[in-house]
Parts: C-alpha cells; structure tokens; sequence
C-alpha cells in the first residue's frame, strides 16, 4: 500500500478516479492528501467528502516559487506521501518538488505527447486536423509536458465530434489510464533508462 499526493487546480474528476479506484481496491494505494493552488478547486471538495487531508496553498503569498514548494512538500511529507500525482495542477513544477520526490511525480496529458503540450491540448488537436489525439501520463521533468513517458492511450477524432464530445472520450479515457500507471509504479514495474521509461514485466 502505498500513500499518493493529489496535487490538482481544477474540477478533480481524475482525482475522483484515483479515489474510486483505491477504495474499489484496483490500486494498492490511497490518497492521504490533496492540494490545491486555488482555493475554489472542486477537487478540494471532493477530498473533504472522502475525508482525506486537504489543503489550500496560496502561491501569492510566498514572494519565490520555492517557498511555495516548500510549504507543499512539507505537507506531503507530513501525510508521508511516496508518489505524487499532478490531476490537472496548473503550476510548473520547480526543484524544490522536483528534488524531494525524484521520479516520483506523475502527470497526465490530454494529448499523445510530445504533440499539443500546454494548454488546451484538446482544442489543439480538434482544431488541427489530427484523426487521433489522445492520453498521456509521464513522470515529471523541469520541462512543460516533457518527461519520461510512462503510457499513452489514443482516442479517434469522429467525423461528427464536437470539441464537448471529444473532451468527453478524452476524460473517460484519462480516468481509466491514470490508475494504470500507478499500479505500475507500486509494483515497481516502471524503469527510467535514458529518458525512456521501460516497463517491467510482472513479477
Ligand atoms: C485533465 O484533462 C488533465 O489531463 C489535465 O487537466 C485536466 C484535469 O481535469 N492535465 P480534472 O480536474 O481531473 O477533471
């Protein structure tokens, strides 16, 4: 069993994934703390209803960034955190969190990386003309979007998608990738070799 740090900005529907798939036991792991940069963060919510540990960490008040950080690994370390997962965390990771969890942050992309980083990225590709875009969850690096990839999941663009329709596919098809990875990681099945994650056989 291992203890997972939710860091998340936004809505929280992967963090409500992760939760369910702890307490539905499909991943030997539970959520001892969520975080949030912005205080009107429904994921917030979504800890307080499953009592998990959750906090609020305002970066306007910290005057540089690893301050900021600071504050957040003390946190994690409080509620003795072993890996960390970014649901839609809206900050750029610094070394202070870098270098506390090496390898063990995790992030999750709605796009097959490396096309369509940043913002967006669903918009991105339905506006590009890509036929398939897609998931991906990789380990963090000092890099917007740029880490060892961990896995990836396509999702066609239909001829008759809407953006709505397609961010919709791309979200079911987050949740399902999400737990798989940290599965992995807590079978001590994933390897960074070169930059390139290689995923161990079962034991
Ligand atoms: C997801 O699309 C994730 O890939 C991106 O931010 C979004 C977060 O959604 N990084 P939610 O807050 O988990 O609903």
């Amino acid at each position: 069993m291992i203890n997972l740090g939710v860091l998340a900005s936004g809505k929280g529907t992967n963090l409500q994934a992760i939760i369910n798939a702890c307490e539905n036991r499909e991943i030997d792991a539970r959520v001892v703390a969520v975080i949030s940069d912005n205080k009107d963060a429904y994921a917030l919510e979504i800890a307080k209803q499953h009592n998990i540990p959750s906090y609020y960490v305002n970066k306007a008040i910290f005057s540089y960034k690893l301050c900021y950080e600071e504050e957040i690994v003390k946190r994690l370390n409080k509620n003795k955190v072993n890996l960390i997962v970014l649901a839609g965390y809206m900050k750029i990771v610094e070394d202070t969190l870098l270098s506390s969890y090496e390898n063990k942050i995790m992030n999750i992309h709605p796009s097959l990386l490396p096309c369509f980083p940043g913002k967006n990225a669903i918009e991105q590709a339905y506006n590009s003309g890509v036929k398939i875009t897609g998931v991906t969850i990789h380990f963090v690096d000092k890099g917007v979007d740029t880490g060892p990839i961990i896995l990836q999941s396509p999702v066609p663009i239909l001829e008759n998608d809407s953006l709505e329709s397609l961010t919709e596919r791309v979200h079911q098809e987050e949740h399902k990738l999400y737990k798989k990875a940290i599965q992995l990681f807590i079978e001590g099945r994933l390897k960074i070799d070169k930059g390139k994650v290689r995923i161990l056989e079962e034991k």
